[in-house]
């Protein structure tokens, strides 16, 4: 197998991960293979538009389980701008996932407000691997609702419990 690309440094791998898919573990797994140490930094922003279906601890507790095996990444919570947290950690870069056209749009204003404020931190995107285009939290969410498979989609432990918590019993109307 060719040798990776290093880089180096911190990365940090920010999102609100309601819940995480296995779509973000990907992104996380493949930035932790070029960078020395990345930190997960799941939002807690009590004042941000939608509300969370998973608490920030059921969160950062289903990314804990999935990526205990990464000895170089840690997870953790932060209400804060993006780029302190990057700052607080001495992190070099925010490393996200890109799928599709339709992210292009939104990362595109989040790169250019993060450079605004912190210029020496770059933003740096990874494409999905093509089995993880068509993959959102809120995708899984709708599946779950309505009883639909979530293998190869969630880790087991996070399907269990978007299950429990989404499905609606079969007899239930609109
Ligand atoms: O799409 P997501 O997963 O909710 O993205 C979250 C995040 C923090 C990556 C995105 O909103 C971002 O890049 N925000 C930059 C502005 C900022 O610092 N907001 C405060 C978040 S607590």
């Amino acid at each position: 197998m060719a040798e990776q690309p290093s880089i180096g440094g911190t990365a940090i791998c920010p999102g609100s991960y309601d819940p995480v898919t296995l779509g973000h573990v990907d992104i996380i797994s493949r930035a932790a293979h070029v960078f020395d140490r990345v930190v997960v930094g799941v939002v807690n922003h009590p004042v941000r538009k939608k509300k969370t279906l998973f608490t920030v601890e059921e969160r950062v507790g289903f990314l804990e389980a999935e990526l205990e095996k990464l000895r170089n990444v840690q997870v953790k919570a932060f209400d804060t701008l993006l780029v302190d947290f990057a700052r607080e950690h001495s992190a070099k870069a925010i490393v996200k996932g890109l799928r599709a056209i339709s992210d292009f749009e939104f990362e595109f204003e989040m790169n250019q407000l993060n450079r605004k404020l912190a210029p020496d931190i770059e933003s740096m995107y990874l494409f999905s691997a093509p089995q993880f285009t068509f993959l959102s939290s809120s995708g899984v969410k709708e599946l779950a609702t309505f009883g639909g498979d979530l293998d190869d989609l969630v880790p087991p432990r996070v399907a269990a419990r978007l299950q429990e918590a989404l499905m609606r019993p079969r007899n239930e109307t609109i």
